[in-house]
């Protein structure tokens, strides 16, 4: 079963554990929360604090944490502190990719790896046995609300395809303009089976509404 995961990106930071828990509540199967530095991505975001006070608000949540963070190792212990229960950083970020997700998982955490629209999906193929997600971007990093790019398609069929092969099983996960409508079906039938909506569900008028669509992909 597609499985969605809700990016608080584009969440009312207002009443952000009210906004998690209506999501929650509809069904969505974890909290996407994108960690921004303003270096390896122009923009910043939020950080340990916050996810502290949703992981305790909301202790049964699953939260899916995406570093867009340079040299992520430094950071790794207190995101799985705070409460993350898997953790994303780029392939593109970390100076030593095997050590950052063993630590990860040294730490109780699933191991994520994300690769951005440049990235060839074989930047990953090194990588695939210690990882429980694979993270495709489907926008440049940095902002909510941008258009899909079309080529994270291809590679999500292709690390699918090598993930089969040999016989791995991890979730495979597209972030970045991912609409209920258009391009997640689209991702779905490459071969994701979670889905990173940010505008597209928070931005709706019915926040319920638009998870419940999502689900029944
Ligand atoms: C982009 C973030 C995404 C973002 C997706 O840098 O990693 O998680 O929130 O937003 P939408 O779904 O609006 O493209
Ligand atoms: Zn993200």
């Amino acid at each position: 079963m597609t499985k969605l995961s809700p990016s608080v990106l584009s969440a009312d930071f207002a009443k952000l554990g009210a906004d998690c828990r209506a999501v929650l509540d509809a069904g969505a199967d974890m909290i996407h929360f994108d960690v921004m530095d303003g270096h390896f991505v122009d923009n910043l975001s939020f950080g340990l604090p916050v996810l502290e006070g949703l992981r305790k608000a909301l202790p049964e949540a699953y939260f899916d944490v995406h570093l867009m963070i340079t040299d992520p190792m430094r950071y790794v212990s207190r995101f799985a502190g705070a409460g993350a229960n898997c953790i994303t950083f780029h392939v593109e970020a970390a100076s030593d990719i095997s050590a950052t997700i063993a630590a990860i998982r040294s730490l109780g955490c699933g191991a994520g790896l994300s690769l951005n629209p440049p990235t060839p999906a074989e930047a990953l193929f090194p990588y695939l046995d210690g990882l429980s997600m694979i993270l495709v971007m489907g926008v440049t990093p940095g902002h909510g609300g941008q258009a899909f790019q079309p080529s994270a398609l291809e590679k999500i069929r292709a690390l699918r395809a090598e993930c089969e092969r040999r016989g791995l099983h991890p979730d495979i996960s597209v972030d970045g303009g991912v609409k209920y409508a258009t391009t997640a079906p689209q991702c779905v039938e490459a071969g994701a089976n979670v889905l990173v909506a940010g505008s597209a569900v928070f931005c709706a008028g019915d926040i319920g509404a638009a998870v419940r669509e999502f689900k029944s992909l």
